[in-house]
């Protein structure tokens, strides 16, 4: 994938009046691509507009995304461990995937205190997940295909 098809996906998949998924976005392996498929749905919940503040649903919807982020990153680590030749590959991935968590509590916090739309919300959660596959999960499953295809369907 070329970097302005990679930025168009990003720009695009989700965003509010655009394709809500794109084929581009599977990496080939089931249940990561299910995984990833309930977090976009997930994070398309979240409202598009200019509310400001925690309503009890969004605070729900959040207690959800976050644990099955979770659920999904831990699922993805531990695949990545299983398939790749060095542990440093799971390592540093695992790092991205926290720095996501860490990002999450800051803006629960700015949404909490009033300083932070939650459509600006949803588009950063949709942006990250995009992203993420496009630059992160894409090119590792990618590669770890490559090395090993009799590991994949
Ligand atoms: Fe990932």
């Amino acid at each position: 994938m070329t970097e302005e098809q990679a930025t168009a996906l990003v720009d695009g998949v989700g965003a509010p009046g655009r394709p809500a998924w794109d084929a581009r976005l599977e990496t080939g392996v089931p249940t990561i691509d299910l995984q990833h498929r309930i977090l976009f749905e997930l994070m398309q919940r979240i409202p598009h507009g200019d509310e400001r503040g925690l309503s009890p649903d969004l605070s729900d919807l959040l207690l959800q995304l976050r644990s099955y982020a979770d659920y999904h990153f831990r699922y993805e680590e531990d695949w990545i461990r299983l398939n790749a030749s060095t542990p440093r590959m799971a390592e540093g991935h695992q790092h991205l995937h926290a720095a996501f968590a860490q990002r999450l509590d800051q803006l629960e916090a700015d949404l909490v205190g009033g300083r932070l739309k939650s459509a600006a919300l949803h588009d950063f959660l949709r942006r990250w997940l995009i992203d993420h596959i496009v630059r992160q999960d894409l090119p590792m499953i990618g590669a770890l295909r490559q090395r090993s295809p009799s590991h994949f369907p």
